[in-house]
């Protein structure tokens, strides 16, 4: 499949890049500079250029995309008003994208603790944006999974992880991880309309993804 990775330019966004590059399926990177196109081109994957704050159906539609993994983020150094800008509304305009233009599966990096209702948390306003979109992705007719990952760190990849419905638990996972499974579940069938959270653990992904 041809994939659109949405915040490709991030740091957890390359990650996806990369393993996509390995095949079997095709990256095409979706940024919203046009400077940050080069780097892609120079490993030969296709671009779009698309701001998730505008419509983003003209982006997917001339991506020519099967499916999309949903990377981005407004990122800890912007106000609570880009938070509701790309990590709720740019989430739930992807989603109505697709949805336009009659694609199916959709791959959502959200965070642990995600919830509509977040309250008591110094990042409630980010979990609620991201527990929203979630929702508004989960009452859709898509092909989802909602992955939902601790704190992302830069530690090498184990290629090992803790995963479930609802760990009752915090820490952390390397974005090198989180790149491994969200490219895992696109040929997982297990992870379908499936959301679960995500940590480092001794449990090899394949063997995790497969027990959802
Ligand atoms: N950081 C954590 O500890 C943590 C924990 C759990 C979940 N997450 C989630 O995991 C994902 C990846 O996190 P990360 O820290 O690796 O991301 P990141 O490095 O902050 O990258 C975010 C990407 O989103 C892009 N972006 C921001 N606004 C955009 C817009 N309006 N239109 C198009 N693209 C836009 C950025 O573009 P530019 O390159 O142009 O800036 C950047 O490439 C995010 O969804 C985040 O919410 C993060």
């Amino acid at each position: 499949m041809r994939i659109l990775v949405v915040g490709a330019n991030g740091h957890t966004g390359r990650r996806i890049v990369d393993r996509l590059r390995a095949g079997p399926h095709e990256p095409i990177a979706m940024v919203r500079d046009p400077n940050h196109v080069a780097h892609f081109e120079q490993m030969e994957v296709r671009t779009v250029v698309a701001d998730l704050e505008k419509p983003l159906d003209p982006a997917l539609e001339a991506s020519a995309a099967e499916a999309l993994i949903f990377a981005a983020g407004s990122g800890s150094k912007t106000g609570p008003d880009k938070t509701l800008a790309v990590d709720r509304d740019g989430a739930v305009r992807s989603i109505a994208a697709m949805e336009a233009v009659g694609l199916r599966r959709y791959i959502m990096l959200s965070a642990l603790g995600a919830d509509p209702e977040r309250q008591g948390s110094p990042i409630a306003h980010y979990l609620r944006a991201k527990g929203i979109a979630d929702e508004h992705l989960r009452r859709s007719d898509l092909a989802y999974t909602v992955v939902r990952p601790g704190r992302l760190t830069f530690d090498e990849p184990t290629g090992k992880v803790d995963l479930a419905p609802d760990l009752d638990s915090g820490g952390s996972i390397s974005r090198d991880d989180v790149a491994a499974v969200v490219v895992a579940c696109l040929d997982m069938e297990s992870t379908v309309r499936k959301s679960f959270d995500l940590l480092a653990g001794p449990t090899p992904i394949a063997d995790a993804l497969a027990r959802l």
